[in-house]
C-alpha cells in the first residue's frame, strides 16, 4: 500500500507533489521520489531510500521546474527499500516516468521478455516493467500506450505515468488499487487516497476498476475497459483529514480489519508460478533440502506466535514434519538442540522484534536454516534469515495486529503446502482443492465482515464483564489464543485463550454467569467435542458466544449468541473465525472508551528484550 501523487496545474509541481506525499506517509515510507517535467521537456527526478524527511532533504537543493509531475512514497513489496527501487521508475531512455501501487503478479515473466528485447532494467521492482511496457507501446499517444500495456499486466495496480514529450498530460489507470482525481480550479490532483489533497479541494472522482484517466490542460477524460468514455459526477468529500487517513473508518484498527480481504489476496497473489504451483522467489529452500528436513522449529511473539501455533498443525498434517514451537523470549533459555537438519521459521510482522531476532541468531549459531515470514520488506529479520516469505498486508498502523495476522496465516498455508508438495505429502488433487479454497477466502472474509452488527450487539451485551475465556480445539486453539490477546490488549479486560479440552483441568472453576466463554466451534472434525465443552460451560451458568458455520441449527439452540462464518475447509477456518473476534475486541474496547489504535503500555514493535 503506497502513496501516489500526480499534479497538473499552474503551480510548481514539486511542492504540490511533496505536500500530497506527506499526507500519505501512513501508507508507506521506506523510500520515495518525485519526477517533474519542465516546460522544455526535461524530466527532473529525485528519489531517496528512506522516509519523506529524506526526500525533503534531497528536494531542498533540487531544481525541478515544471507544473506537471508525479510522486510516490513506497511500502516495499518487491525489492528492498533502496534508491534504485524507489519510484518513479523510468524506461530505458528516461522519457517515461511511472509510479505504481499494487502487485504485478506476472512481472518476472514480463521482465524477462522485455529484457530479451533489449530493455535495460535498473531495479528489482515489479513497477519498472510497466515503464518499459509503455515504452514499447508508445508511438506518440501516452494514453494509448498505457492502455495497450495494461492488457499485459496480471495483478493489482494503481498506475500514474508521464512522458517528457507531453509535459501537459498525465495518464492513470487502476485495478484493485485505489486512485482518485481531485478537481481544483484549473488544476488537477491525482492520488492513491483522498487525504493527499483534501486541503486543496473537496471535489474528487473515484476511479473504478479498469478505468483509464487522461488529464491535460483543457480538462480530463475517463474511459472504461472497452475504451469508451465514461463520466463520473465529482463527489464532495466532507471528511476531515484524520477521518480521510482512516479511509472514513473511526480508527486505523477498524480500517485494517476491513482491509483483510485485500491483505490475504495480495499475500497469495505473487506466490504461484504460471502453472499454479507455489513459487516463493526469496524462499531460498532447495527441494532436496526440504526433503531432508528432520524438524521445524517455530519462533515468534504475540500474535505472530499464534500464527506459528496454527502453522504447527499445518506442517504436521501437510508436510509430515515434527514441529517444535517456542515463544521467542523463551527459545534461547531452552537447551533446544537445533541442528542443520532443522528448519527454523521465524514469524514477525515488523521483522524487528528483538526477542524473535535473538531466536533467529541463536538458531543460525547452531547451524539451522532460517526462514522468516515478515510483512516489512528489508527489515532486519529479512536480512539475517536465509529465506523470506513476505506477507503483503501493507503498513499496519494499529498497534493490535489484525490484517497482518490473517496475512501471516495465508503465508503459512503456502509454506506448509509447498513443503508438503516437495515431500510428497500433498497430492495434486488435495493441492488443487486447498489452493482453490484459499483463493476464495478473501470474499468469505468480506462475508464475515458483513456480519459486523451481530458482533456489535455481542460487544454491547458483554462490555461490562471483567473476565473472558476463549476456547478452541485443533486449529481453533490458536484462534482462541488470538481472540483473547486482542480483547485484553485493547480493552484491558482479562481474557484467556485455552484448548477447550483443557478447561476441565482447572479453568472451569472460573466460570459463572459473569464470565462469558467464546467458543470457536465451526463444523469440523472436533465439532462434537466442542459442543460437549459448550454444554459443560452452560451447566456452570456461564454465557456462551459461539463462532460457528453459517446455518448450523444445533449450536444456535445451545448458545447465547452466535457469530457466523461461511463454510470452508477445516484447516482454513482460522482465517475466518478470527475476524469476529477482532471485531468483538474492537467494539468492546470502543464501548469502554479505550484508545484502540494506541493501547496503553503497548508499542507496535518491541525492539527491546
Ligand atoms: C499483537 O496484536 C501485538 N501487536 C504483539 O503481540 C505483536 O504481535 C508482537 O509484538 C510481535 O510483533 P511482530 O509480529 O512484529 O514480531
Amino acid at each position: 500500500m503506497c502513496g501516489i501523487t500526480g499534479y497538473l496545474g499552474d503551480r510548481q509541481a514539486k511542492a504540490v507533489l511533496f505536500e500530497g506525499l506527506r499526507r500519505l506517509e501512513y501508507r508507506g515510507y521506506d523510500s520515495a521520489g518525485i519526477c517533474v517535467i519542465s516546460p522544455e521537456g526535461e524530466m527532473g527526478c529525485v528519489r531517496v531510500s528512506g522516509n519523506l524527511d529524506a526526500l525533503a532533504g534531497a528536494l531542498e537543493g533540487a531544481e525541478l521546474p515544471g507544473t506537471t509531475g508525479i510522486g510516490h512514497t513506497r511500502w516495499a513489496t518487491h525489492g528492498p527499500p533502496t534508491v534504485e527501487n524507489a519510484h518513479p521508475h523510468l524506461d530505458c531512455d528516461g522519457n517515461i516516468a511511472v509510479v505504481h501501487n499494487g502487485i504485478i503478479e506476472n512481472f518476472v515473466k514480463l521482465k524477462h521478455s522485455l529484457q530479451s528485447r533489449g530493455h535495460r532494467f535498473k531495479s528489482q521492482t515489479d513497477t519498472e516493467t510497466i515503464a518499459h511496457l509503455i515504452e514499447e507501446n508508445y508511438h506518440g499517444d501516452l494514453a494509448e500506450a498505457l492502455r495497450l500495456s495494461l492488457g499485459e499486466l496480471a495483478g493489482a495496480y494503481g498506475i500514474v505515468a508521464v512522458h517528457r514529450d507531453n509535459p501537459d498530460v498525465i495518464v492513470a489507470a487502476r485495478r484493485d488499487s485505489p486512485l482518485v482525481l481531485g478537481i481544483g480550479d484549473g488544476e488537477y490532483f491525482i492520488a492513491s487516497a483522498v487525504p493527499a489533497y483534501l486541503t486543496r479541494t473537496r471535489r474528487f472522482i473515484f476511479l473504478e476498476d479498469g478505468e483509464l484517466l487522461v488529464v491535460n490542460r483543457s480538462g480530463y477524460s475517463i474511459s472504461g475497459p472497452d475504451g469508451r468514455e465514461v463520466s463520473h459526477r465529482p463527489v464532495e468529500v466532507d471528511w476531515d483529514i484524520d477521518a480521510a487517513e482512516k479511509g472514513g473508518y473511526d480508527d486505523f484498527m477498524l480500517k485494517e480489519i476491513f482491509e483483510q480481504p485485500r491483505a490475504v489476496a495480495d499475500t497469495l497473489a505473487d506466490k504461484f508460478d504460471s502453472s499454479g504451483e507455489i513459487e516463493v522467489e526469496e524462499l531460498c529452500l532447495e527441494p532436496e533440502a526440504a526433503r531432508e528436513l528432520r524438524r521445524i522449529v517455530v519462533v515468534a511473539c504475540g500474535t505472530s506466535y499464534h500464527a506459528g501455533l496454527l502453522a504447527k498443525y499445518l506442517f504436521e498434517r501437510w508436510a509430515a514434519l515434527p514441529v517444535e514451537i517456542e515463544i521467542a523470549s523463551e527459545f534461547r533459555y531452552r537447551n533446544l538442540v537445533v541442528t542443520g537438519d532443522d528448519l527454523v521459521v521465524a514469524v514477525s510482522q515488523s521483522g524487528e522484534t528483538m526477542d524473535t531476532l535473538a531466536g533467529v541468531r541463536e538458531a543460525k549459531r547452531r547451524g539451522a536454516s532460517v526462514i522468516a515470514v515478515v510483512n516489512v520488506v528489508g527489515s532486519q529479520m529479512t536480512r539475517e534469515a536465509d529465506g523470506v516469505i513476505y506477507t503483503h498486508a501493507g503498513p499496519e498502523v494499529g498497534v493490535a495486529a489484525t490484517k497482518t495476522f490473517t496475512a501471516q496465516m495465508a503465508a503459512m498455508y503456502l509454506l506448509a503446502m509447498h513443503l508438503g508438495r516437495l515431500r510428497g505429502g500433498v497430492s495434486d488433487e488435495k493441492y488443487r482443492m486447498i489452493v482453490g479454497e484459499l483463493q476464495v477466502l478473501p470474499p468469505k472474509i468480506e462475508e464475515v465482515l458483513e456480519g459486523r452488527d451481530a458482533v456489535i450487539a455481542c460487544a454491547e451485551k458483554y462490555q461490562h464483564c471483567r473476565d473472558f475465556l476463549f476456547l478452541g480445539r485443533s486449529v481453533g486453539y490458536p484462534v482462541a489464543m488470538e481472540g483473547a490477546l486482542k480483547l485484553k490488549e485493547i480493552s484491558y479486560l482479562h481474557a484467556e485463550g485455552y484448548p477447550a479440552g483443557e478447561m476441565k483441568h482447572g479453568p472451569i472453576a472460573l466460570l459463572d454467569k459473569d464470565v462469558p466463554v467464546v467458543a470457536i466451534a465451526p463444523r469440523n472434525s472436533v465439532y462434537d467435542k466442542m459442543i460437549s465443552n459448550i454444554e459443560e460451560v452452560k451447566a456452570r451458568g456461564a454465557p456462551v458466544v459461539a463462532v460457528a458455520t453459517r446455518g448450523d441449527p444445533e449450536i444456535e439452540e445451545i448458545c447465547d449468541d452466535v457469530l457466523w462464518v461461511p463454510e470452508t475447509m477445516e484447516m482454513l477456518y482460522p482465517v475466518l473465525t478470527v475476524v469476529p473476534l477482532q471485531l468483538f475486541a474492537y467494539y468492546v474496547a470502543k464501548l469502554r472508551g479505550c484508545n484502540v489504535d494506541q493501547p496503553r503500555n503497548l508499542a507496535k514493535t518491541v525492539t527491546v528484550e
